[in-house]
């Protein structure tokens, strides 16, 4: 099929590259055009696991083109999907402007029947708003337009394996002809026999997904209903943390048995420092407009939000408790972006830890594998080193705050020899509160006892 992507972010780059590798004659195009220059020029403007080689081969193959000259793109397509950004608005709606503005280029430059396709995580209703404004700004004989909606579960970091083997592929549709036609697009992926290019000798063979054909508020109410419900779960989680530290439970030990329950599932319980991301906060503060603006309280998700934004002040509290004084003090940050293999920091809870530490007069010196570029942006003044053992020298206490596995396997010993206090605050849970004693660490964590088994909280010293 002849498709045109547009919106070259996250969504768009990866679903393009992907729908090429699964045998589709792809353009995609972006309003950012040193963006296109970029990518004309072979160079990722994002971090995403191997992204590279998908690219690589659809682009030398010509099944997947960059243009910045979007008419050009739309005109010679027969299915386009749009994958502009939906960011927050000053009231926390989703800011739809973008969708906007593609619908009535798609309406003005059509000459063919075509579908529209919205992959951006959108408000339920946006598929009606959509087809009105195609309607309205349609001009050219020839031109009709069905809409659906097909929204996307990618996770960053993992992006490219999510879209070869998903768990479904949920479209929201108004006829069966675009059903068919979806079924059509994506039955690469859904007869299972196609040969994922990040495929190991060793992987399982890939389920087959169930596609879910809805109505396409349905769907659109799906993308913002599946998010919020990860969210939730953490929440759920990090509230059982704080449980623990007063009531001596382990946190660890507790979400593990609780998530072998089917019905409740072990994933998104993982307590820490909470989610961040443009996805999961962004989409639970537009769910609770979209709720309040329809007449129902989400109160649920209000709180999955406060307890979320209470994390870094719970972290900042352990550390403030631990020493004492901030002014002056020497921190070393181990992690900057929101989750590890990506260099995405955009509402990453570490940002918003190094910006208070900083507030109290702390000297930060940070390190990520990926995400240390992006991070010069936001904090030119910090100080950066590539090399953990650089971020330890010295440091009155190192704050591991995104779980990169780089990190678990450092060389603790040496860490504790670089450090001027040897102390640990685990914002991830993501080292073994036994080891680190062992190792002679100070080590706090959230929700996890103290391996000494003095106090029932895991924050006193
Ligand atoms: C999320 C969803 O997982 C995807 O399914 C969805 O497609 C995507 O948003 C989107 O809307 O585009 P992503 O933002 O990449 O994906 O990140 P997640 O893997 O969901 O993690 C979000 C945050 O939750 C991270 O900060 C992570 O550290 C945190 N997290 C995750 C926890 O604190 N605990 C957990 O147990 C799991």
């Amino acid at each position: 099929m002849k498709l045109a992507v547009i919106g070259c972010g996250y969504v768009g780059l990866v679903s393009g590259s992907c729908l090429a590798e699964a045998g589709h004659d792809v353009v995609a195009t972006d309003n950012d055009a040193s963006r296109i220059a970029a990518l004309q020029a072979g160079k990722i403007p994002i971090y995403e696991p191997n992204l590279d080689k998908v690219l690589d081969t659809v682009v030398r193959e010509g099944r997947l083109r960059f243009t910045s000259d979007c008419a050009q793109a739309v005109r010679g397509a027969d299915v386009v999907f749009i994958c502009v950004g939906t960011p927050p608005s000053e009231t926390g709606e989703a800011d739809l402007s973008a969708i906007d503005n593609v619908a009535r280029l798609i309406a003005k430059e059509s000459r063919s029947p075509k579908l529209i396709i919205e992959k951006s995580t959108v408000p339920a209703q946006t598929g009606e708003q959509l087809k009105r404004a195609l309607h309205v700004y349609a001009n050219n004989a020839g031109a009709s337009f069905r809409v659906a909606s097909n929204p996307e579960f990618l996770r960053e970091g993992t992006a490219v394996e999510d879209f070869f083997h998903p768990d479904r592929i949920v479209i929201g549709v108004e006829d069966k002809e675009t059903e068919q036609q979806l079924r059509e697009l994506y039955r690469p992926i859904l007869e299972g026999h196609f040969r994922c290019p990040v495929h190991q000798p060793n992987c399982p063979p890939a389920a087959t997904p169930d596609f879910v054909v809805t109505t396409i508020a349905s769907a659109e109410l799906i993308k913002h209903a599946s998010n919020s419900f990860l969210g939730l779960k953490i929440s759920y989680a990090n509230v059982l943390a704080d449980l623990c530290e007063r009531l001596g439970g382990n946190v660890d030990e507790v979400t593990r048995a609780v998530g072998l329950d089917p019905r409740i599932g072990g994933q998104f319980l993982k307590a820490g420092l909470g989610f961040g991301g443009f996805c999961l906060p962004k989409d639970i503060q537009a769910f609770i407009k979209l709720a309040d603006r329809a007449g129902v309280d989400f109160g649920l998700l209000k709180e999955t939000e406060r307890v979320n934004k209470q994390r870094v002040d719970q972290l900042l509290e352990k550390v403030k408790k631990a020493l004492w004084v901030m002014k002056n003090k020497q921190i070393g940050v181990l992690g900057i972006a929101f989750k590890p293999n990506t260099d995405d920091i955009r509402l990453a809870p570490a940002i918003e830890v190094i910006r208070r530490l900083l507030a109290e007069g702390a000297v930060v010196r940070a390190t990520d594998p990926e995400a240390m570029e992006r991070a010069r942006a936001v904090f030119p003044g910090l100080c950066y080193s590539a090399d953990p053992y650089e971020v330890a020298r010295g440091a009155d206490a190192l704050l591991l705050l995104t779980e990169w596995e780089q990190f678990r396997r450092l060389d603790w010993k040496r860490i504790r020899s670089e450090m001027a206090r040897a102390l640990i605050i685990d914002a991830r849970n993501m080292l073994r509160p036994a080891e680190m004693k062992a190792l002679g660490f100070e080590y706090l964590s959230f929700g996890r006892p103290d391996p000494a088994g003095a106090a029932a909280s895991n924050t006193s010293n």
